[in-house]
């Protein structure tokens, strides 16, 4: 398993219906971070080029027209395998098909106004992140790691500066953080553990 970057897009159908915070809940529930985003309005022929792929493809010019209709939320979610995991939690394609609790089965219309895009592999994710965001835009710093087992004996003023030291230093997804992490966590349960009884 490995830390991955993928574009996620909130469609026009969600973004009009207010249902932009529900979705960024459901991904971010499931552990996803948001590490960049913006709400946009495509031209016509800039969702043509970003969905070029589809051109020859019946749907194409309804699909541009309604890409253009109303603003998105484009978002670079990182996180375990995102791009899988993103896919996952967005669902089928066509929401008929989509299993119960996805983003699509719940509030997808149809095939065309189906909530929610997401880049379906490595390759796509780089060339759509880059479609939409420049480096400087994506964060290259993580949103606090859940400190889990640890994290819920320690007592509360502990527990924030062990936050705030994480906030600090870890750079999502590295090697060195992830080492940091574990040696940091494993010295304060040892640490804070025998003070705490039963
Ligand atoms: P998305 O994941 O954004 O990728 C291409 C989009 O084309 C797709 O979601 C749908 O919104 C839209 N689309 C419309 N008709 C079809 C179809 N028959 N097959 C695939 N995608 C379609």
């Amino acid at each position: 398993m490995s830390v991955e970057k993928t574009l996620s897009i909130i469609k026009p159908d969600a973004v009009k219906r207010d249902l932009t915070g529900k979705i960024i809940a459901m991904l971010e529930e499931k552990g996803l971070r948001v590490v960049a985003q913006k709400k946009i309005l495509l031209s016509k022929e800039q969702a043509g080029s970003f969905y070029a792929v589809h051109r020859e493809r019946p749907f194409f010019d309804e699909l541009c027209e309604f890409m253009s209709s109303g603003p998105i939320v484009v978002q670079v979610l990182q996180g375990n395998s995102a791009i899988e995991l993103n896919r996952e939690i967005m669902g089928a394609t066509n929401p008929e098909q989509a299993e119960a609790g996805t983003i699509r089965k719940v509030f997808a219309l149809s095939m065309t106004e189906n909530s929610a895009h997401g880049s379906d592999s490595p390759e796509t994710a780089r060339e759509e992140i880059s479609f939409f965001f420049s480096g400087l835009e994506i964060l290259q710093f993580c949103h606090p790691i859940r400190v889990s087992v640890n994290n819920t004996f320690l007592p509360f003023p502990l527990r924030n500066s062990l936050k705030t030291l994480l906030y600090k230093r870890c750079s999502c997804g590295s090697k060195s953080s992830s080492i940091f992490f574990a040696v940091l966590s494993s010295a304060i349960f040892i640490i804070t553990c025998p003070s705490m009884g039963p």
